[in-house]
C-alpha cells in the first residue's frame, strides 16, 4: 500500500459501516494508519472480528450493525462514543448489489426493496445518528459511498443505480441542513475495483473483473483499487478538506464524463 503524509487524521474518531470486507476494510486501515480509532460495523461477524484484530484492540472495535436497523445504527453511534468519547467521521459505506437482470420485467420487488434499504436507508441512518452526535459538538465529517452509477444511466441494475442517486440526493440535503453546525457532508463515487460485491455482480474473478473494467475506463495505465477509494475518503476526512462539502467525488479516471462513441480524440493503434 502505499500512504500519503502519516497522521492526517490524528486524534479523530471514526465509524465505518461496511468496515469488514472491500473499501470500508481498506479505509478502516488506511484511516488508523492515519492515527484515528476506527469502529468498524458490519454485518459479517467473522471478517469484521479478524479486521479489528488486525488492527489491534487499542485502535479498532468492531461492532455488529446492521444498517437496515434503527437500533442497531443508535447503539453503534453509542458504542463508537462510549469507547472514545466522540464521533468526528461518519463513513456510510455499507452496500449490497442485486443479481445483474438486463430487463426490468425480469427484476423482483424484493431485490429492489432490499437494494433500496441498505443502500439507502442505511445511508439515511448513519446520517440520522452522526448528526445527533455531532450536532452538539458543532463539527464533524460525514462520508457516504455512491457509485459512478449516482450520475449515469446503464452501469449497474434499475435498483442499485437509482439507490446510488438516491445517496446524493441524501449528501446534499444533509449538507445544507448540517453546515450551520460546522459538519461537512460528501460522498464518493467509484468506478469499478475488484471487491467481493463487484466481481459478484460482474460474474467475474478479480484479475478478470480489472481487465474489463480496464477495457471500459478512460483512464489508462491505472487499475483502481479499493486503496485510491480509501484515500479520497481519507482527504475529505482530513483538516485538508475542510471547505469541501456538498460534494460528489468520482473516483472514475474521467469515464463518466466521456462519450467514447464520439471518437474524437482516438489515436491511431500504434501511436496510442
Ligand atoms: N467495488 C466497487 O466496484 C464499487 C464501486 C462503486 C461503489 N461501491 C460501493 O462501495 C461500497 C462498499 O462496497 P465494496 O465494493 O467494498 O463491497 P464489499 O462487499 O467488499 O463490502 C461491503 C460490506 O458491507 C457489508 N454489509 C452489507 N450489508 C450490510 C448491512 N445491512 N449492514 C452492515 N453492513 C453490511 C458487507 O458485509 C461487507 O462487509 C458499497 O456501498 C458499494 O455500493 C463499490
Amino acid at each position: 500500500m502505499h500512504f500519503l503524509n502519516f497522521n492526517r487524521l490524528e486524534g479523530k474518531v471514526a465509524l465505518i459501516t461496511g468496515g469488514a470486507s472491500g473499501i470500508g476494510e481498506i479505509t478502516a486501515r488506511v484511516f488508523a494508519r492515519h492515527g484515528a480509532k476506527v469502529v468498524i460495523a458490519d454485518v459479517n461477524d467473522l471478517l469484521g472480528h479478524s479486521v479489528r484484530d488486525s488492527l489491534g484492540q487499542d485502535t479498532a472495535s468492531y461492532v455488529h450493525c446492521d444498517v437496515t436497523d434503527e437500533s442497531h445504527v443508535k447503539a453503534t453511534v453509542a458504542e463508537a462514543i462510549s469507547a472514545y468519547g466522540k464521533l468526528d467521521i461518519m463513513f456510510n459505506n455499507a452496500g449490497i448489489v442485486d443479481p445483474n437482470k438486463a430487463r426490468i420485467v425480469d427484476n423482483d420487488k424484493a431485490d429492489f426493496e432490499r437494494v433500496l434499504a441498505v443502500n439507502v436507508t442505511g445511508v439515511f441512518l448513519g446520517i440520522k445518528h452522526a448528526a445527533q452526535a455531532m450536532i452538539p459538538a458543532r463539527r464533524g465529517c460525514i462520508i457516504n459511498t455512491a457509485s459512478i452509477s449516482s450520475g449515469i444511466g446503464g452501469s449497474a441494475s434499475h435498483a442499485y443505480t437509482c439507490a446510488k442517486h438516491a445517496v446524493v440526493g441524501l449528501t446534499r440535503n444533509a449538507a445544507v441542513e448540517l453546515g450551520q453546525f460546522g459538519i461537512r457532508v460528501n460522498c464518493l463515487s467509484p468506478f469499478g475495483c475488484a471487491t467481493p460485491l463487484a466481481t459478484e455482480f460482474m460474474g467475474l474473478g478479480p484479475a478478470e473483473m480489472e481487465a474489463s473494467i480496464g477495457a471500459m475506463a478512460n483512464l489508462k495505465g491505472a487499475t483502481l483499487k479499493a486503496e485510491d477509494v480509501a484515500n479520497a475518503a481519507l482527504f475529505l476526512a482530513s483538516n485538508e478538506a475542510r471547505y469541501v462539502s456538498c460534494h460528489n467525488l468520482f473516483i472514475d479516471g474521467g469515464v463518466t464524463a466521456v462519450n467514447p462513441s464520439f471518437h474524437m480524440f482516438q489515436y491511431p493503434p500504434e501511436e496510442a
